[in-house]
């Protein structure tokens, strides 16, 4: 997607081949920098500090975090060490699981002397079928607003998403808000709620930054905010993504996805998760009991960082001191609440079956 008119992707080789670069999403959407990762640390760093963030995005950037660590020692232990360190970083996005067996499984047959060339081809791989998958997701997803579309003609189809399932949170087009994008470049009229999602913000600061920088109209609401507006008829469907979907169906999102679900389901408004199959995890059956729910540091709820009146970035606390917080980042929404997957292959019912007609060789 473009940024001030120049297309970017979330993250690309660098000129010298020898590090990748990111944009620096802490700083979005006051400031737009890249940094330079020259290093499995690097790399792994970035994904716990979420420099970059959004489930396809860390499998993206700890595939290239194994590149990078063979290029420094392409010995089978250095692969294992670059693997260990990288899963470590975040517990709940089966992506970042997923790309480092992808990358294991290419590298490991290959002999030392060429394996960090390897790696960097399957991790550009990686990264454009990532693209594709997304954009799949768009074209899938776009039907589904075209139907809303259709039966309320002249005006505006009002979508809620929670968090940031766009573009940033992938390598391009994002998972989401790909379909809103396509129904926005179709001519069909989108107008997007984005929830703040708190503790980190990444609706008010990420996805209305997208969603602003491709010209959707869109309004930022505070998280407690949307069943309000479900009541009242201002919501026709929820859309979001997820870290990480059971075989039967449940998906894990940022924390609130849950809420939303359930005052959706309440007002009868469709809920809709968008998800490529990187995202599937098919060993597990139960959401609630099997997810690993990721726990963050409690200074993200208490203080919030953004840009003050004389144009400075600072950091304020805002509740009482000494009080403790607690800070889930994930919440699982179980398959019965979800209207329907949106997968680069198709729609689904979010079910076992559903994922299974779509993914046949899962089968058995
Ligand atoms: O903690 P984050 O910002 O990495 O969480 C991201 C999400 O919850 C997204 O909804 C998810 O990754 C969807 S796919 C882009």
């Amino acid at each position: 997607m473009k940024i001030d008119g120049t297309h970017y992707r979330t993250i690309w080789l660098a000129d010298d081949g020898r590090a990748v670069e990111i944009i620096d999403q802490t700083k979005l959407p006051h400031e737009f920098t890249t940094l330079r990762l020259e290093t499995a640390e690097d790399c792994a760093r970035a994904i716990r500090d979420m420099n970059v963030r959004g489930a396809p995005l860390i499998g993206a950037t700890a595939a290239y975090g194994i590149c990078l660590a063979l290029l420094a020692d392409p010995s089978d232990a250095a692969l294992d060490a670059a693997c260990a360190l990288l899963g470590a970083t975040r517990p709940t996005a089966v992506n970042l699981h997923w790309a480092i067996a992808e990358m294991r499984a290419a590298v490991l047959p290959i002999g030392t002397q060429a394996r960090a060339e390897a790696a960097f081809a399957r991790a550009a791989a990686l990264c454009d079928a990532d693209v594709e998958t997304c954009r799949m997701i768009g074209v899938h997803g776009l039907s589904i607003v075209r139907g809303i579309a259709e039966a309320k003609p002249g005006r505006p189809v009002n979508i809620l998403t929670h968090c940031n399932a766009g573009w940033l949170g992938c390598v391009d087009w994002g998972t989401a808000l790909a379909p809103i994008y396509m129904a926005h470049d179709a001519g069909i009229p989108v107008h997007v709620w984005v929830d703040e999602t708190r503790p980190r913000n990444q609706g008010a600061a990420l996805t209305a930054f997208e969603l602003g920088g491709h010209g959707v109209p869109h309004t930022i609401i505070a998280d407690n905010a949307g069943g309000h507006l479900m009541q009242h008829g201002h919501v026709d469907m929820c859309i979001t993504g997820t870290d990480r979907t059971t075989a039967t169906g449940d998906v894990a999102n940022k924390i609130g996805t849950y809420l939303k679900a359930l005052a959706a389901d309440a007002s009868g408004i469709p809920f809709y998760v968008a998800l490529p199959h990187t995202t599937i995890d098919w060993s597990l059956t139960d959401g609630i009991a099997q997810i690993p729910i990721e726990e963050r540091d409690a200074r993200e709820i208490t203080h919030v960082t953004g840009r003050a009146e004389n144009g400075e970035i600072v950091t304020v606390e805002i509740s009482a001191p000494g009080s403790a917080a607690l800070n889930y980042g994930f919440d699982v929404t179980p398959a019965r609440l979800i209207t329907g997957l949106v997968t680069e292959r198709g729609l689904c019912a979010a079910s076992r079956e559903g994922l299974l007609g779509l993914y046949p060789e899962r089968r058995g």
